[in-house]
C-alpha cells in the first residue's frame, strides 16, 4: 500500500441532537474505513467511504468459522477544543497479538495509525463534548473467502467504524452485582482468551443472559480448568482492593485480555503510591477477604465503562457486599484521574494521551 483514498459522503447524517441521552454504539458517523487483504498482495485498496453496508458472500468463513477481530479504543475532546486519543498504538499492537493468534496477516501499526487519525478527522464533528462522551473508535477485521471449508482464509477485510458514545451501561456508573460464574468459562489456556476474537465474545454470552436472569448486570468468569481462581468480569478485567493494595489477575494464563485501561489503572495505583499486584487470586480469597473485613473495593476496567464498580458478589449460594454497596475511594479517585486525562483535562505523567 499505502494509498489511501478518500471518497467523502454526500448526504451527512444528522447528529445526535441531546448528547447527554447517547447511549453505546447506536450511532455511526459518516464514513469508514475499509482496506482488503488478498494473499500474495498483502493489504491494498484502503478506501474511506461513506458509511453503510458491505457486500458480502454468504460463504464469507467469518459467517461460518469466526475468524475475526476487534478492536476499541476513544477520541476525546479536550477543553481547548484538541482532539485526543489515549495510546492508540497500544489498541493496534494488540490488535495484532489478536490476529497472531487467529491466523490472520497483521497490519501495519504506522499505517493503521494513518489512516485512523485521516478517518477521525473527517469525522471530527461527530465527537461528542457533553460530560462522559466520548466517539468510540472500533477497528477490525475478518476472512472473506467465498469458502465453506475449514481452513484459513486467503482475503481480510479490515475497517474502521465510529461512533459516538455515553456512558456504557445504562446505570452509568452505579455500582453493579455480579454473578460468579461456576459453570460456563469464557476461555481456556491455550485457547483465544488474550485475543479480542469476537468468538470470546459470541461465548460470553450464555452465561451474561443466565446472570441477567438472576438478577446480576455481569458474569465474573473463573479459569477454566479448576473453576478456582478469578479471570475476568463481563468484557472488563478485574480489580480487587485487599488490606491497603490493589491486586488483579495475572495473565500467564494467557486466557486473560491484556487490557490497556488495565496496565494504566495500575500504573495510576503506583503512581498515587498504592501498590499494585498482578498474581493468581482465588476467588475463596475474595469472599474470605470480605468476612474479615479485608476486601475494600472491587472494579472493573475496559475501555467502553472505563472503570466500572462493583457492590455485590454472588458465588455458590453465597453473597457479600462490597464496601457498603457504594462505590469506594480509590475507584472513584481512578476513574476521576484516568478520564481527566484522557479528556486532557489534567496533566498526563505517562505520556499516554496523543494530540491529533
Ligand atoms: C471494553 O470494555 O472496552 C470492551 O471490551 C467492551 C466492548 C466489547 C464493547
Amino acid at each position: 500500500m499505502k494509498k489511501l483514498t478518500i471518497q467523502k459522503t454526500d448526504r451527512p447524517k444528522g447528529k445526535p441532537q441531546d448528547q447527554s441521552k447517547l447511549g453505546f454504539g447506536t450511532i455511526f458517523t459518516d464514513h469508514m474505513l475499509c482496506v482488503d487483504y488478498t494473499e500474495g498482495k498483502g493489504w491494498h485498496d484502503a478506501q474511506i467511504l461513506p458509511y453503510g453496508p458491505i457486500p458480502m458472500e454468504p460463504s464469507a468463513s467469518v459467517l461460518h468459522y469466526a475468524q475475526s477481530a476487534f478492536e476499541g479504543l476513544k477520541a476525546y475532546k479536550s477543553p481547548k477544543g484538541e482532539t485526543l486519543l489515549f495510546r492508540p498504538r497500544d489498541n493496534f499492537a494488540r490488535f495484532n497479538h489478536s490476529c497472531e493468534g487467529l491466523c490472520i496477516p497483521a497490519i501495519d501499526v504506522d499505517f493503521a495509525m494513518e489512516s485512523l487519525i485521516e478517518l477521525v478527522h473527517l469525522d471530527e464533528d461527530w465527537i461528542p463534548t457533553a460530560p462522559g462522551t466520548s466517539l468510540y473508535i472500533r477497528p477490525f477485521v475478518f476472512a472473506t473467502d467465498a469458502y465453506v471449508g475449514v481452513r484459513v482464509s486467503h482475503t481480510y477485510k479490515y475497517m474502521v467504524i465510529l461512533s459516538p458514545v455515553g456512558a456504557y451501561y445504562a446505570k452509568g456508573l452505579e455500582p453493579v452485582g455480579i454473578y460468579v460464574e461456576n459453570q460456563y468459562v469464557r476461555a481456556v489456556r491455550g485457547g483465544l482468551g488474550s485475543a479480542k476474537a469476537a468468538a470470546n465474545y459470541a461465548a460470553s454470552l450464555r452465561a451474561g443472559e443466565v446472570a441477567k436472569s438472576k438478577g446480576y448486570a455481569q458474569v465474573l468468569w473463573l479459569d477454566g480448568v479448576e473453576r478456582k481462581y478469578v479471570e475476568e468480569v463481563g468484557s472488563m478485567n478485574i480489580f480487587f482492593k485487599i488490606k491497603g493494595e490493589l491486586v488483579t489477575p495475572s495473565l500467564e494464563s494467557g486466557s486473560i485480555l491484556k487490557g490497556i485501561t488495565r496496565d494504566s489503572i495500575m500504573r495510576l495505583a503506583e503512581h498515587m503510591g498504592l501498590k499494585a499486584r498482578e498474581r493468581r487470586i482465588p476467588i475463596a480469597e475474595i469472599f474470605e477477604a470480605s468476612q474479615t473485613g479485608d476486601l475494600e473495593e472491587v472494579f472493573g476496567t475496559g475501555t467502553a465503562a472505563v472503570v466500572s464498580s462493583v457492590s455485590e458478589l454472588y458465588w455458590d449460594g453465597r453473597s457479600i457486599t462490597v464496601n457498603g454497596g457504594v462505590m469506594g475511594d480509590f475507584t472513584k479517585k481512578a476513574y476521576d484521574t484516568l478520564t481527566g486525562i484522557q479528556y486532557g483535562q489534567l496533566e498526563d505523567p505517562f505520556g499516554w494521551v496523543m494530540k491529533i
